[in-house]
């Protein structure tokens, strides 16, 4: 504890222990019923579901039917038979791609509706479709459209509803059971009127009023929760939507959530949980390894899956928002949208694949850059590494176990009373030695800058934000005041334009500046927290919904977009503060959709227990499927003191994520790898070393998903889209499309550990090579997993790239000789790619990379392997201008050799191994299982060692 003030500690020390005293604090967080709009949005639905013949009051105004010049898109009024006086808007276009956008607003209302959130999700104004002609007929309008026109998109007039279909079958209904219904701005005497006479009104007279929208004006003008009371200003404006997907048994998605990745039922006869899935960025303690409630990032996407389509939904609302998902039978799923403020603004993706889906989202909200290559080998964190000395103590120790490892990170104590930025002179006296000494070996660091603002006038940091008027505000206009780390505290406000540069400078080393990164270097990366916000004495441990933002919005309007604005703008920050600019590095708690474009993630402050561990893989394949490739959650468990048998499982877990860092509470005793006794020590080298052989895999998974938007982790669904076992398939996965297939233990005392193979191919135990042979109809295989063997498969097929000479970090494996692993398929043929550059510039979008394919072919008896150059063939895959095959990335590698290639599965011995048109190679072979054949058993193995030819370079090995 050495570098805590006695009133940080104080502080701390309260908190944990208050904290520490139950587990998750369900007092803290409301369930629907404690929210005025979740019940109102739940009870319509119940009304609805037990009201025969139930109809939607909105209908859209045939005659008012304006189509676009270039027939692109139309708009049209929408009526509420319950307000005729009230106008909605609403206007529909379908997009280059084919994506459906529907956006409905409330027109010449008593205030404007929050409509900002698609500005800060999306990469641009998604281009329209020209190609398509709307028909105008009596009941509805409709377009077909797509390379097969079986797309149509149908919008019926009375009552309103949206029809997505392919093939004539629908795939997504909007408003199909009547649950729209978007709350219009009133005051509260007009409120009042109309609820008078309305009470008696008998069920089966659908759509009265009162009937509708309930009969009381349920939380409407104000609420409390605790002690803390949101003044509502603004009275009612949620927004309730059903959304059907009538022919999708499966959905996934809406990150993020403690659950299983396809979503288990919230209502129905026999719900899984009882309360609806919750998008409202918050930092709950201790949260539990199942269940709905909210978590710190909120991506409103969701997937629906069936062995014919995969679509998907977007909708664009920046405010909480609950979901309530059913399956009125196996094949088909409904799910209710209540949101409390904000537009219709829904995005309808025809897939029809897994990876069209991805196409299309990225093509709305990005894709996650290419992070710098160090970023995916090891980080090691806790809170906290106390001193600069301590930090060299680590890093001495890593050395002397020969551990790998890149990135040390210092969590919120070495800042002077948790002001960020500013070292606390005391413990870490000479940061700028501390991180050249770190430096030396190509290491990291990352230090952490939390949103809260110590208000005190001897923080630069604070008085500059207040001199701006960048701070959040109080309904009543002055600054808003609220407890953090640092005792009382101010946020910036990042929706303010004036705070952004300014922010970003505070990353520059200038001199002169006493208070910002003069004590930094361009070796130190930032990790961001807290920004939910998290607020120790705000309602729900957050902002009070009635602060208020830049442009006069609500913090209710723009919750969850909040958290996503401070690593956008620290990301920019650390790319300005370098010439030439470098890779940001930037990790946040809290997201929304597109953070994916500023940084990794992380799952937050998890349990070390076996259930955190198994649902954080789940958590984050749901992460990685709404375009948050780059997550992981903290190896080791946050809280707790995990065994020795845990730890182990959890950084083999922690390896086969894309973010891979171990952290722990301040509470917990130190766990750094190399203090555990033997012969976990030894196994956890192990498991390091995997991971850094592995960066060729990873870096080029991370390429694709940059190129593409297709996740880093792979799901089953995913990769086997029409094979139904394995929808629900949540604890193995791929990696990027390497081929290798991953299925961490989670259990104690596991000896074991069963694979599913969707496939009729066969599969390579990584390290023994033992052929296993899935089958078509799919079919699970057990594979030996005691304590020290992760089952990691080769999916027969493919070539996996690595570099095996253990370093100290992964800088130092610049000029490392690369192995080829070719695991032959059934068809006795196998494909691979391998992509680098710098790691570290951003010189790559010009085209210094390198990008090869690795096929293996039959040749006659024998097979033939090649080296060709995948950037020469396809260059606008890799950069944005011409590639250059002699680029100065090439140039500094240029003799970096494969020191061996190592082909699994061969049928026959070959009598000779040689370069195509050049010398006999030596090999080794051991007999084995044939890749072609039926047997399962180990499988030969071919290896070929020194074969002398560049990984620049073409080249091509006969094995006759
Ligand atoms: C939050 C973070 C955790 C960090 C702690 C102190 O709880 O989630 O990772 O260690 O704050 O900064």
């Amino acid at each position: 504890m050495k570098g805590l003030t006695f009133s940080s500690v104080s502080f701390l020390l309260l908190f944990t222990l208050f904290s520490q005293s139950l587990a998750v604090k369900h007092n803290d967080f409301k369930t629907c019923s404690q929210s005025g709009f979740c019940r109102r949005g739940r009870a319509l639905a119940e009304r609805a579901n037990t009201t025969p013949r139930w109809q939607s009051p909105y209908s859209l105004d045939p005659s008012s039917i304006s189509v676009s010049s270039s027939q692109a898109s139309f708009t049209a009024g929408i009526k509420s038979s319950l307000y005729p006086d009230i106008k909605f808007g609403l206007d529909v276009r379908v997009q280059e791609d084919g994506v459906v956008r529907v956006r409905m607003d409330e027109i010449d209302g008593l205030r404007k509706r929050y409509d900002e959130a698609a500005g800060w999700a999306l990469i641009a104004e998604p281009l329209v479709n020209q190609d398509i002609t709307w028909t105008v007929g009596k009941k509805d309008v409709r377009a077909t459209y797509g390379p097969k026109k079986d797309i149509e998109v149908v919008v019926e007039f009375q009552p309103l509803r949206v029809v997505l279909k392919r093939g004539g079958k629908e795939q997504v209904v909007v408003n199909g059971r009547g649950l729209l219904h978007m709350e219009h701005f009133r005051t509260k005497s007009e409120a009042k009127e109309i609820k008078e006479g309305e009470e008696a009104q008998e069920p089966m007279q659908v759509n009265s009023l009162a009937w509708f929208e309930g009969d009381s004006e349920d939380g409407y003008w104000e609420e409390s929760f605790g002690s803390h009371k949101d003044s509502k200003p603004k009275g009612p404006e949620s927004l309730s939507v059903d959304i059907e997907f009538p022919n999708h048994g499966h959905v996934y998605g809406i990150p993020q959530h403690a659950t299983s990745l396809s979503l288990p039922t919230t209502t129905g006869d026999d719900p899984f949980y009882s309360d609806p899935f919750r998008l409202y960025n918050a930092d709950v303690f201790e949260y539990l390894a199942s269940s709905p409630m909210s978590l710190y990032g909120s991506i409103p996407l969701m997937h629906a899956h069936s062995a014919d389509s995969t679509v998907g939904v977007f909708h664009v609302v920046a405010s909480e928002t609950w979901i309530d998902i059913s399956h009125p039978t196996t094949k088909s799923t409904n799910t209710h949208w209540i949101s409390e403020s904000g537009i219709l603004d829904l995005f309808l993706l025809p897939g029809p694949t897994p990876e069209a889906v991805f196409k299309q989202y990225a093509t709305l909200t990005g894709t996650a850059p290419l992070p710098a290559h160090w970023a995916l080998a090891y980080h090691q964190c806790r809170w906290n590494y106390v001193s600069s000395d301590d930090v060299r103590t680590v890093a001495k120790r890593f050395d002397e176990e020969d551990m790998p490892v890149d990135v040390f990170w210092l969590d919120i104590e070495y800042a002077e009373e948790h002001k960020y930025f500013i070292w606390d002179k005391k413990t870490f006296p000479d940061p700028i030695e501390m991180t050249n000494d770190v430096a030396a070996v190509g290491r990291k660091m990352v230090a952490i800058i939390d949103p809260h603002l110590k208000r005190t006038s001897n923080y630069p940091v604070y008085e500059q934000a207040k001199e701006l008027d960048v701070l959040v505000k109080k309904s009543d206009n002055n600054e808003y005041e609220g407890w953090c780390w640092t005792g009382s505290s101010s946020w910036v406000d990042f929706f303010n334009p004036a705070s952004w540069s300014w922010w970003a400078s505070l990353f520059k080393m200038q001199e002169g500046k006493t208070w910002s990164w003069t004590q930094s270097t361009e070796d130190i990366y930032v990790w961001n927290d807290m920004n939910e916000p998290a607020i120790f004495n705000g309602p729900e441990i957050t902002m009070p919904k009635d602060n208020v933002h830049y442009g006069g919005w609500e913090h209710r309007d723009v919750h969850n977009i909040n958290g996503m604005l401070f690593p956008n703008v620290t990301s920019q920050g650390l790319i300005a503060r370098s010439d030439p600019p470098k890779r940001p590095f930037v990790l946040t708690r809290s997201f929304y959709a597109g953070s994916q474009r500023f940084g990794a993630m992380w799952t937050g402050d998890n349990m070390g227990t076996w259930e955190h561990m198994a649902v954080g893989i789940k958590m984050v394949l749901a992460n990685s499927i709404a375009g948050m490739s780059f997550a992981g959650s903290d190896v080791g468990g946050f809280f707790g003191n995990p065994e020795s048998e845990m730890l182990v499982r959890w950084y083999q877990w922690g390896i086969f994520s894309p973010f891979f860092r171990a952290h722990a509470h301040i509470d917990t005793k130190r766990r750094e790898p190399y203090l555990l006794d033997e012969p976990y020590k030894s196994m956890l080298r192990d498991i390091l070393r995997l991971r850094y052989s592995m960066l060729p895999v990873w870096y080029t998974a991370f390429r694709e998903t940059s190129a593409t938007g297709l996740p880093v982790l792979r799901p089953q669904y995913v990769m086997f889209p029409q094979d139904t076992n394995g929808f629900a398939i949540d604890d193995q996965f791929y990696v990027g499309g390497s081929g290798l297939l991953v299925k961490p233990v989670t259990s104690p005392g596991a000896k074991d550990a069963s694979v599913y193979l969707a496939e009729n191919q066969v599969y390579y135990d990584y390290f023994s090579h033992k052929a296993y042979r899935g089958s078509s109809k799919g079919k699970s295989v057990t594979v030996p997993a005691e304590l020290h063997q992760v089952p990691v498969l080769i999916r027969g097929g493919s070539v996996i790239p690595t570099r095996e000479r253990p370093r100290r970090s992964s800088p130092l494996m610049k000029n490392d000789p690369f192995t080829l692993r070719v695991a032959l398929g059934s068809a006795s043929s196998a494909r691979g790619e391998l992509y680098l550059d710098d790691g570290v510039t951003f010189s790559h979008e010009k085209g210094d990379v390198v990008f090869r394919e690795f096929t293996a072919g039959k040749a006659g008896k024998g097979i033939r392997i090649s080296s060709t150059d995948l950037a020469a063939a396809h260059p606008g895959d890799v950069a944005l201008s011409t590639y250059d095959k002699q680029n100065d990335f090439v140039k500094s590698i240029e003799k970096v050799k494969v020191e061996k290639i190592v082909v699994l599965g061969l049928g026959v011995k070959p009598s000779s191994v040689k370069i195509e048109g050049g010398e006999q190679l030596e090999f080794e072979f051991v007999e084995g299982v044939a890749a072609d054949g039926k047997k399962e058993g180990v499988a030969s193995v071919l290896t070929i060692k020194n074969p002398g030819v560049l990984i620049t370079k073409d080249w091509e090995i006969v094995v006759a």
